[in-house]
């Protein structure tokens, strides 16, 4: 099983950014944690993180035929990006939202996630072990 995780904007500053939200791991740990956890399970995961919208789309549609699913962090665009949704839409790859703080409890603006309604399951408030909850609900998925 192939599985492509995409972060969108700002997750390349973890470890730096906000560490009472997001924690002290950086990306590059948690790319090698999902990595780890990837090679236990057998399954073939690759990684993208870009800043801009527009790179976040193509790499959604850029997965049809490559990938069985996606775990996203879109990051901010979560709250705004309708163009992520419509790519999500459009490729219908199995995918799960993931957030490492529990967006439930934070600003109003954070209640929306638009990329939801094209997600299977979104996971919010579980650290960075949420992209590996994400990878074993996709791997369940497809053994149904
Ligand atoms: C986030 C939550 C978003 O609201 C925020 O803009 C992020 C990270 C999270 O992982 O908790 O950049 O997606």
């Amino acid at each position: 099983m192939k599985i492509l995780v995409i972060n969108g904007p700002n997750l390349n500053m973890l470890g730096i950014r906000e560490p009472n939200l997001y924690g002290r791991e950086t990306y590059e740990t948690l790319l090698e944690k999902i990595k780890n956890h990837c090679e236990k399970s057998g399954v073939e995961v690759s990684f993208y993180q870009s800043n801009h919208e527009g790179d976040l789309v193509d790499a959604i549609q850029g997965a049809l035929g490559k990938v069985d699913g996606i775990v996203i962090n879109p990051g901010a665009y979560t709250h705004t990006s309708i163009a992520i949704l419509d790519a999500a839409k459009a490729v219908s790859l199995p995918m799960v939202e993931v957030h490492i703080s529990d967006v439930s409890k934070r600003e109003d603006f954070r209640q929306i996630s638009y990329i939801r309604a094209a997600c299977r399951k979104s996971i919010a408030g579980h650290g960075t072990d949420g992209y590996l909850e994400a990878i074993d609900f996709l791997r369940g998925e497809k053994c149904e």
